[in-house]
């Protein structure tokens, strides 16, 4: 029992010899304490009920109001008769009546809010007057700590994958060296009359193509939740753009691409780690012809390549003739697994985006569908005070 209630304990067993102007100041000092403990109640973040063992509504707040759609000044109405008849309504009804102390969470559906329960009694002097209800809104905490459950399943399933990939490789390589000794030895009997060294060399072709294809996948997997630990050196961009094309020369003139280079800027140098700023260009690249050799019409393939600067920015775009992305699709194409194709990763442009963004740099995408798309790299022109980013997914080797 705290003072406040010792004190009107006192009052009340002397009630008779209390003085008329003791009453008043006793009624006062309640009144006072009344309002300002209303103000309280009214403004807490929790919805309050307070109901009597009849469920009669002794005082309900603002904020139980809005949670349950109570009428506001609903006390002394039965909260049956006040509490919508659905099913957050039911089940708190259920709650009451079970008369146990609970703690539970609640998803009303129709407000999409997650609420937590508690139900108390109430009592006074030893007997139980009523029942409490308290109500919290929790949507976002839990939607937090999903979201935080889901990341941290993802990380450990990224890590089992990034496992299992890892143990793939060795075997792969294995039966690429004996694809390759087979292959040998079809070759020296492809003068043998026997058809069958023919379908042998048809079908070490086809392994050898699966095994190139599941080897892009483990590659851009594991590129892609590894450490990005870059090797930032003074480099020409405009050559290293230069030497990109030339490692792609056999793959461009295979599927009669002609590219188109305008520099703006002759031997721009810029700090960054070579390896990785060609490879993105080189996926970015590689798209660009997949796109061009998608398109439904004998349009030219082409492809332009520009290197300006703006502001404190190199700015190398990439354009191409290719099929665009559809409206619905361009949110989507940065996202790990996002493909349109047949066999696409899906992790290409992800790698892009990381290898650009620890460069402290962005890329961002115009597209038209059936038209062309350009991807617009930006990389700092300066990056001496500045911290490269070290974007890893996972510390895997
Ligand atoms: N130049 C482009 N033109 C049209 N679509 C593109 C282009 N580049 C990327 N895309 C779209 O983005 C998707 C994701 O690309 P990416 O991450 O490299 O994975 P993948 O190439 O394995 O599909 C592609 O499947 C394609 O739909
Ligand atoms: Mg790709």
């Amino acid at each position: 029992m705290n003072r406040t209630n010792q004190f009107f304990d006192k009052i009340f067993q002397n009630f008779d010899k209390v003085s008329d102007t003791e009453k008043k100041k006793v009624f006062q000092r309640l009144s006072t304490l009344w309002y300002s403990q209303n103000i309280i109640i009214e403004n807490l973040e929790e919805g309050i009920i307070a109901i009597d063992n009849e469920g009669m509504i002794q005082g309900i707040n603002k904020k139980a109001c809005f949670l349950f759609s109570i009428p506001r000044n609903s006390e002394g109405e039965s909260l049956s008769k006040c509490i919508p008849d659905n099913d957050i309504g039911k089940t708190i009804l259920e709650l009451v009546n079970s008369s146990d102390s609970e703690t539970k969470l609640l998803k009303d559906n129709e407000n999409e809010r997650i609420l937590q329960i508690n139900i108390l009694p109430i009592g006074e002097r030893g007997r139980i007057i009523g029942t409490l209800i308290k109500a919290f809104d929790i949507t976002k905490t839990y939607e937090s700590a999903q979201k935080l459950k889901r990341a941290e399943q993802l990380a450990s399933l990224t890590t089992l994958a990034a496992g299992v990939a890892h143990e793939i490789k060795n075997p792969l390589g294995s039966i690429s060296i004996y694809v390759q000794l087979i292959d040998k030895i079809i070759k020296k009997n492809m003068d043998n009359d026997c058809q069958c060294y023919k379908d042998f060399k048809e079908y070490s072709d086809i392994i050898k193509e699966e095994i190139g294809r599941l080897e892009d996948t483990i590659n851009s997997f594991l590129f892609s939740v590894r450490k990005l630990e870059l090797n930032i050196e003074d480099v020409n961009i405009n050559e290293l753009i230069l030497s990109t094309i030339s490692f792609l020369k056999y793959e461009i003139e295979k599927n009669n691409v002609s590219i188109d280079i305008k520099f703006d800027k002759d031997n721009l140098i810029l700090k960054l780690d070579e390896r990785y700023i060609k490879q993105a260009l080189i996926n970015i690249i590689q798209n660009a012809i997949d796109a061009m050799n998608e398109n439904k019409d004998d349009k030219k393939k082409e492809i332009y390549i520009k290197l300006k600067t703006i502001d404190n920015y190199a700015v190398i775009s990439i354009k191409d003739t290719g099929t665009g992305i559809k409206d619905e699709d361009l949110n989507k194409i940065f996202e790990p697994y996002f493909t349109t194709k047949r066999h696409g990763t899906g992790l290409g442009l992800t790698n892009v985006v990381r290898i650009i963004e620890a460069h402290n740099g962005n890329i961002t995408i115009e597209s038209e569908y059936e038209k062309g798309s350009e991807f617009i790299i930006k990389l700092p022109l300066k990056q001496e005070n500045q911290k490269f980013l070290n974007t890893d997914l996972l510390d895997y080797a």
